[in-house]
């Protein structure tokens, strides 16, 4: 993988954590867009909080980088209580689960990143804790076996996952509040980024602060990853002074255009126009042609260049669109006379 491609990777990189620990807001008031899902979970809070019982469970999903497992932060925050972090894949048995759900105290939240991700076993176990705040162990074998019930305490699960189509629907109902994060708009990433270089104590002329949000694909994530690319750009080579120039320097030098598009992005559409004449071309073949995983170009790649209105999908495979031939300079008329 190249540099310019981890740049723009939405998923996270381990050495990220500690900067996006510094960097995440912990309140509602200080989390940035997403004002209607911010709404309705500030009413959920104060009603739970009035009632003095934990908040309904809470799903959350959305592309990677937007926000998810900082949102479930900022509700235990919110809430007051104590919140236990696992992932999907991280509960092999039901045992496991089990383990964790009788050691919760009474409004404890449980974070389960990746939560498509359990295995289905797992995630009965599940349904009766979130239902009824009950275990159910079943002891012994055959016809002999006999369900125990144990009582936990009130608890809340929050979820996220970035696959929502891949939640089982009895799993997806028992959460009482569902709710998708968006990409950003545009003055939204700007008070991300500006927010962002306070904390760094990084001095960042709103031009610089532009170029960076035109270029961060509408993610925090990638956004607070440019404007670090950034800072080491012109500290080195403009004596720690970010001015636009130096910005747009930084950029050329990683490759990524005024879009943010990386070298990926523009090889995934040059090849669909040059090779297959702009398309329908299906899935698998594209990455086989570009050399990249399918999964990486379904779930990396294509969000963007769909949201940008480059890539359409067909029931017949993907098609460049007319947006695509004129960013990288293509003659769309030449499709129709090749066909
Ligand atoms: N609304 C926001 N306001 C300010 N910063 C944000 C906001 N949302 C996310 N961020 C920043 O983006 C970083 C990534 O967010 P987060 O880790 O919560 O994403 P995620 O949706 O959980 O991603 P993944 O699907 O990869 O787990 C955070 O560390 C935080 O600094
Ligand atoms: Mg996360």
């Amino acid at each position: 993988m190249s540099d310019s491609q981890r740049l723009l990777d939405p998923q996270e990189v381990i050495e990220e954590n500690v900067l996006e620990t510094n960097l995440r807001p912990r309140f509602l008031r200080e989390y940035i867009g997403q004002e209607s899902i911010k709404d309705n979970l500030e009413i959920a809070i104060s009603a739970a909080k009035q009632r003095h019982e934990p908040i309904e469970h809470v799903l959350l999903y959305g592309a990677p980088g937007l926000g998810k497992t900082t949102l479930a932060h900022v509700i235990a925050n919110e809430m007051g209580s104590n919140i236990r972090v696992t992932s999907g894949p991280a509960i092999e048995k039901s045992g496991d689960l089990a383990a964790i759900l009788s050691n919760l105290e009474e409004n404890d939240i449980l974070f389960i990143d990746e939560i498509h991700r359990l295995p289905k076993a797992v995630e009965e176990i599940l349904y009766p804790a979130m239902e009824d705040y009950a275990l159910d162990i079943i002891m012994g074998k055959g016809p002999s076996a006999r369900t125990l019930r144990l009582d936990l305490p009130h608890f809340t699960i929050i979820g996220a996952t970035t696959l929502a189509s891949l939640l089982s629907a009895p799993l997806r109902d028992r959460f009482g509040l569902s709710h998708h994060l968006e990409f950003y708009h545009s003055h939204e990433m700007e008070k991300i980024i500006a927010r962002s270089a306070d904390i760094l104590k990084i001095d960042l002329p709103k031009e610089a602060a532009l170029a960076i949000a035109g270029r961060a694909r509408r993610t925090p994530r990638i956004a607070n990853r440019l404007l670090k690319r950034v800072r080491d750009y012109c500290q080195v080579r403009n004596n720690g002074l970010i001015s636009f120039k130096a910005c747009d320097e930084a950029f050329s030098l990683l490759a990524i255009d005024d879009l943010g598009l990386d070298a990926v992005d523009r090889k995934i559409l040059t090849i669909l126009i040059d090779k297959f004449q702009g398309g329908p071309v299906g899935l698998n073949t594209l990455a086989a042609a570009t050399g990249e995983e399918i999964d990486t170009l379904e779930n990396i790649y294509e969000p963007y260049l769909l949201q940008l209105g480059f890539l359409d999908r067909s029931s017949r495979g993907r098609v460049a669109t007319a947006a695509a031939y004129s960013h990288l300079g293509r003659n769309i008329n030449s499709k129709a006379s090749l066909l």
